[in-house]
């Protein structure tokens, strides 16, 4: 049985995630609009991938009886300041979520609550692979002055990210 203070934080987290997945989208459609196909597709993965976290949480409230409530989601910029701006954003969020992802751990460990410890730690492995994707992108986004042919270059290459539900193992 998960105690109170567990189940908000976790029906929170429920929510961020459907957050982020929207925010994603959001800026797959600004790509799209740009002509940029690759960092559309890149951005629309990565609104898959913040689906399968948010229903990772769901599907473990329910495992362990709790009540999802589905809350309002927050709104989303709709446009950006080019293709740095967008990757410094996604960066930035990223950090904000793992902040989160740490909060909800120590509302976990407070409530002595060592299942959801242990269903959390899959997060919080996942949050370092996300920041470390996402800077690296920046770094490469950077190097070209995120312009001229190495955005083609890198656009091309992006068009090949395929989603991979990865909530599933462990
Ligand atoms: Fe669900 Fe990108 O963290």
């Amino acid at each position: 049985m998960l105690k109170e203070e567990v189940l908000k934080a976790l029906n929170n987290q429920i929510n961020a995630e459907m957050h982020s997945a929207y925010l994603y989208l959001s800026m797959s459609a600004y790509f799209e609009d740009k002509g940029l196909s690759g960092f559309a597709n890149w951005m629309k993965v990565q609104y898959q991938e913040e689906l399968a976290h948010s229903l990772k949480f769901f599907d473990f409230v329910n495992e362990r009886n709790g009540r999802v409530i589905l809350e309002p989601i927050d709104g989303v910029p709709t446009d950006f300041d080019g293709i740095i701006d967008v990757f410094e954003k996604t960066l930035a969020h990223e950090q904000k979520v793992t902040g989160m992802i740490d909060q909800l751990m120590d509302v976990a460990v407070k409530a002595s609550d060592h299942a959801t410890q242990s269903f959390l730690k899959w997060f919080v492995d996942e949050q370092v692979e996300e920041e470390a994707t996402v800077n690296e992108l920046l770094d490469n986004l950077k190097l070209i002055d995120g312009q001229g042919n190495g955005v083609f270059m890198l656009n091309r290459e992006l068009q090949g990210r395929k989603f991979m539900d990865t909530t599933q193992a462990g």
